[in-house]
């Protein structure tokens, strides 16, 4: 009997009956080509349909060409989706996993890319984020569009997916239609809550009248936009009631936050350290208010935290995607109770939605296998050679070389310097804003090492004749990096703090302190909070065009928004000229003008890192194979060390 018995409970909404409550939510992998999902789109979900996941939304599908986000988006309506949806449903289905579609129209919010559309929406009201001014619907549009959701219903029907999920959520076109700030129209698609209503109510329509009484269909919805001028609790629970009492609905998947304004668009993937689960109660709510199936997602990474929704009935069914990118096999190791071997979700956002903005395939810098599952794990199980393997320090990239290269049947070492694993990890977790996440992820391979063949040793220094004893036949050089300090007139000045001895030695920091950033990513940031949370005054100045220009867009609107709380100054464009005496000399980067600031007791320098690569060059001729990884190679992030680590203990 499982420890889950709630969660792996079978289900049926509508016309579909679900093995388990374990939901893997919408979300573009970027495996699309020409609007049609790829075979790499296959072999990435089927992964997780062998992994036990009850039901996968697909990727935004747009009903119509205006509704493109981007130029990867899903052509939901081309007659040629249903040929790769076979594709997909006939996989999937082989594990049990049902598979909806997600019917999509994003309205004013088209995120950029190569090719943009002309945004449609109810009225011209730009969405702020993505700085754009839509053109407004005209009747004929209008009907268009509700055509374009109920013809790619069909579609997906015929391609033998289980139903559909109409994206309401998010400030995306449904939703522009029913809110009073962004429908202005007078015609019978404006104005009273019934008229702006109309869109949604015709859409649900024409879709049951296209696609008959068996199937499945329901929508997604913002529970709360969370953000100013959005809708609320409230609005979504009259919507919700207006909606049930007028149209069959199948169930409502809730979620929160609108795509049009920064503060809004952080909960469409909420970033670590926000809560886990902070939705639930919103779940409870639209249960009550609509009596159908409700799922609900948001940071819900382990299933413990989903079987306590469902059991409370707070909801049905509980989106687990991010969980499900990390740990495809986290439904089946719950199942049979090794749920002590689940990875879970450090919220970082780097690689999964991090690569749909950048047009990159779908990553997880924690499992870099994610996105490359059409040829990883036959390559993965190709006959080797057994090596005797060293790998030097157990920072991310190191960690990850270990473990992969003792799945391989290798015979692997892993020594440390310091007397704890983690690496730049250990320094991250002094931090205010990235604690959860080092915590989390030096849990993971803690338990991951556990349970592999790989031997630790902590606290052992290895030189030329470490290696000379242990002979070898290959060795992973992963030690790191150290702060890159500039060389500038003053440089050697006393009040001078590099970011390591910051978090690491608690450093002696004087009131008034400059944070110089370089990079636009976590150290110049976290240095900022963690000194104004403790009380100092503090001016973050960053050579790039914006603070935390860096790190992913949902994470830094929390950085900002906490910077700004604490009245951290902010100022981008300069770079460190020169310190004498009590002046502090910047330069502006674009007019080279120099400006001397007065005022400080003490400098935070996190203005890059250099490679930790003395070992490497002492020992790179001793044994047959001397490979570099991570920021030992070049200074970069924890996705590069964990990506490198995987494919060159794959390829020893
Ligand atoms: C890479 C990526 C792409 C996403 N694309 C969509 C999408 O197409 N439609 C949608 O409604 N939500 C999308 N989302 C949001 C997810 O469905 C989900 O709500 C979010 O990841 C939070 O849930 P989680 O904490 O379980 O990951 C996306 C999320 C990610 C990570
Ligand atoms: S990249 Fe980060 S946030 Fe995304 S799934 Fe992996 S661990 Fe989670």
């Amino acid at each position: 009997m499982t420890q889950f018995k709630h969660l792996f409970s079978k289900l049926v909404i509508g016309n579909t009956e679900l093995k388990n409550r374990i939901l893997s939510t919408a979300h573009q992998t970027n495996h699309v080509k020409d609007g049609i999902p790829t075979s790499d789109m296959i072999a990435y979900h089927e992964t997780r349909a062998k992994g036990g996941v009850g039901l996968i939304v697909l990727e935004a599908a747009a009903v119509h060409v205006s509704g493109n986000l981007t130029s990867h988006t899903i052509a939901g309506y081309d007659p040629n989706i249903v040929d790769a949806y076979k594709g997909l449903s006939n996989r999937l289905h082989k594990y049990g996993t049902k598979v909806f579609s997600q019917l999509f129209h994003g309205g004013r919010e088209v995120v950029s890319s190569d090719y943009r559309n002309a945004a449609w929406a109810p009225s011209a009201v730009p969405s702020l984020r993505f700085g754009i001014m839509p053109k407004p619907m005209s009747l004929e549009d209008i009907e268009e569009v509700i055509e374009g959701y109920a013809e790619s219903a069909k579609l997906a029907k015929e391609g033998g997916l289980d139903g559909v999920e109409i994206c309401c959520s998010h400030g995306y076109l449904p939703a522009q239609f029913w809110s009073s700030l962004t429908n202005l129209r007078t015609d019978q698609y404006g104005g009273s809550f019934e008229n702006r209503m109309r869109f949604i109510v015709d859409i649900v329509d024409r879709v049951w009248q296209k696609v008959g009484e068996d199937f499945t269909v329901g929508i997604r919805m913002s529970a709360d936009e969370l953000t100013m001028d959005g809708t609320t609790l409230k609005d979504a629970v009259q919507i919700v009631e207006y909606l049930v009492d007028k149209v069959r609905l199948d169930f409502v998947d809730v979620t929160g936050g609108n795509s049009s304004t920064y503060e809004g668009s952080t909960h469409i993937v909420p970033p670590s350290p926000m809560k886990h689960a902070y939705l639930s109660a919103h779940g409870f709510k639209i249960r009550m208010a609509g009596a159908v199936p409700v799922f609900i997602g948001s940071r819900i990474v382990d299933p413990v935290e989903a079987e306590q929704i469902v059991s409370t009935g707070k909801a049905d069914v509980v989106g687990m995607t991010r969980a499900l990118i990390v740990d495809p096999d986290m439904p089946n190791k719950a199942l049979q109770g090794e749920a002590h071997a689940i990875d879970a979700c450090i919220g970082c956002l780097q690689a999964c939605i991090g690569h749909y903005h950048k047009g990159l395939p779908i990553g997880c810098v924690q499992n870099p296998k994610t996105g490359k599952e059409a040829w990883v794990f036959e390559e993965l199980e190709k006959p080797r050679e057994k090596k005797q393997v060293v790998i030097i320090g157990a920072g991310p990239g190191g960690l990850e070389a270990a473990i992969t290269a003792d799945a391989l049947g290798h015979e692997v070492t892993l020594i440390e310097k310091h007397n704890s694993i983690g690496g730049l990890l250990q320094t991250m977790r002094k931090t205010p804003m990235r604690h959860e996440l080092a915590e989390s992820m030096i849990d993971n391979y803690s338990r991951k090492l556990s349970r592999s063949n790989v031997q630790l040793k902590l606290g052992e220094v290895v030189d030329t004749e470490t290696i000379a004893q242990m002979n070898p036949d290959a060795i992973i050089c992963a030690t790191g990096s150290r702060p890159y300090v500039p060389v500038i007139d003053g440089i050697d000045d006393a009040r001078v703090i590099l970011i390591d001895d910051l978090f690491k030695q608690n450093a002696k920091v004087g009131k008034r302190v400059i944070v110089f950033d370089f990079g636009g990513d976590w150290p110049g940031m976290e240095a900022a909070l963690h000194l104004a949370e403790k009380g100092h005054e503090v001016m973050l100045i960053t050579s790039r065009l914006h603070i935390g220009e860096s790190v992913h867009q949902y994470l830094r609107n929390e950085y900002l928004k906490k910077l700004y709380d604490l009245n951290v100054k902010l100022l981008p464009h300069y770079d460190l000229g020169s310190i004498c005496d009590n002046q502090v000399e910047i330069r502006n980067l674009f007019n080279q003008q120099k400006v001397q600031l007065e005022n400080w007791d003490s400098i935070v320098l996190a203005v890059g890192r250099v490679p930790h690569d003395d070992l490497y060059e002492n020992i790179k001729n001793l044994v047959p194979i001397v490979k570099q990884i991570g920021d030992c190679l070049g200074p970069r992030t924890i996705e590069e060390a964990t990506h490198e680590g995987m494919l060159t203990a794959m390829n020893l």
